[in-house]
């Protein structure tokens, strides 16, 4: 069983990240994975700025490289093939892993090839922990993929990332077909935005999902879960009086799977222009952040369990940043077993639903495992023309 050994950059947006992974048979092993977030450069600006990514990332690169060598315990010599984000993303970042996975390539006269940055937040669904006493190295976790010939296909998979919302239908590995996507803005981007109106921090997921988390969930508010969805009046008692937020659950009765968040995210803006003076009340932004958040699960929820009534997938996945939302994970998972419990639910592990290298090694795991020699000669001789594309489709 020959053993592979991958190494993998990522740096589309605001993480600069390498990644060491070894593949044999149909064990994926991650030596190393190393991540230089630049989230506070950021923060200040609200977003990610384009410019300012692609210097963190020339400055953050080599030690980040360096570092992941190290903790793999291999040298570039003991690399069989190298992989890198070669879009979507911000071009000026991509830029920077671009050129420096074909340094690496050129150099050390490796195979190089481009991966697809959701189809890398796709395959950190294929890895999975396992405890393995005898795996000594530090920072290393044994993974493995879901068994190669387990039954999971056709697959659907709900990519939510700051970039995407997508619902993608894969009938095999590497096999892609969008079935419904956001007309505006993605569900991270709708996050962010939220947390910008509500002016709670950066990035917005996470400050949103926590504040909501403080929301005060009363049994005469919800007393059952369903009814947290489904009620249509939404009533918050803040400073001793009660508040009606309801906000809309955009695209829910319209036909297809497409989504539209762009209309939620007014909403907020609206709600908190009523009520400016309570923007410094801690209770008021957890109701708002309550609402907004399962305003958008109900949505997710409703288009996946519509497009799985339509397509029957074995499996259903998650994949994106927003895959990191318990509630999301939680909630996604009891509506399957309620009305699908034949269907599969696979999400990625928490440590590896942010931009990272290992999942676009796994991918690249995958997309290495199907091609044939003249496709590999190609990946040796023919990464010159390998490019940054910010709209890359996956297909
Ligand atoms: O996949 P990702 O790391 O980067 C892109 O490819 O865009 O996704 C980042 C997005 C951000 O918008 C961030 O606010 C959101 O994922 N996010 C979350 C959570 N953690 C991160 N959204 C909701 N709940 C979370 N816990
Ligand atoms: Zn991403």
């Amino acid at each position: 069983m020959s053993n592979i050994l991958i190494l993998a950059v990522e740096t589309s947006c605001d993480e600069t990240a390498v990644s060491v992974l070894q593949f044999q048979g149909n064990d994926l092993t991650i030596l190393a994975n190393e991540v230089s977030s630049q989230v506070k450069l950021h923060a200040k600006w609200g977003g990610v700025v384009p410019n300012l990514a692609a210097r963190e990332h020339v400055k953050n690169i080599v030690p980040i490289f360096k570092l992941a060598l190290k903790n793999a315990g291999v040298s570039m010599q003991d690399i069989d093939f190298i992989a890198v984000t070669e879009g979507p993303g911000l071009i000026p970042a991509l830029m920077v892993g671009n050129n420096f996975a074909k340094t690496l390539a050129y150099l050390w006269g490796k195979p190089l090839i481009g991966i697809h940055h959701i189809e890398g937040h796709i395959y950190a669904n294929f890895v999975r922990e396992m405890t393995n006493d005898k795996f000594q190295m530090t920072k290393a976790k044994k993974l493995m993929t879901l068994k190669a010939n387990e039954a999971i296909f056709p697959v659907l998979c709900l990519v939510v990332s700051g970039g995407h919302t997508q619902l993608v239908l894969m009938k095999d590995h590497l096999k892609y077909e969008i079935i419904g996507q956001t007309l505006d803005d993605a569900v991270g981007e709708a996050f962010d935005k939220v947390a910008r109106i509500l002016g709670i921090g950066y990035p917005g997921g996470p400050v949103v999902a926590q504040r909501a988390m403080e929301f005060p969930m009363t049994n005469d508010q919800f007393p059952n879960k369903s009814q947290k969805s489904n009620s249509k009046s939404k009533e918050y008692e803040i400073q001793d009086t009660r508040y009606e937020i309801q906000f809309p659950r955009p695209m829910l009765n319209k036909q297809g799977f497409n989504f539209s968040f762009s209309g939620l995210k007014t909403a907020v803006l609206y709600e908190t222009k009523k009520h400016p003076e309570l923007l410094s009340d801690k209770k008021y932004i957890a109701a708002v952040c309550h609402e907004f958040q399962q305003a958008t699960i109900d949505v997710l929820i409703a288009k996946t369990l519509k497009a799985a009534e339509k397509f029957k997938p074995k499996t259903i996945m998650l994949a994106g940043g927003v895959s990191a939302n318990k509630e999301l994970r939680e909630q996604m998972g009891a509506a399957i077993s309620k009305s699908i419990p034949n269907t599969k639910y696979c999400i990625p592990d928490t440590s590896l639903t942010g931009d990272n290298a290992a999942m676009i090694a796994a991918a690249a795991a995958f997309r290495w495992q199907k091609m044939n020699e003249s496709q590999k000669k190609k990946a040796l001789n023919g990464w010159e023309n390998l490019q940054p594309y910010a709209n890359l489709k996956l297909k």
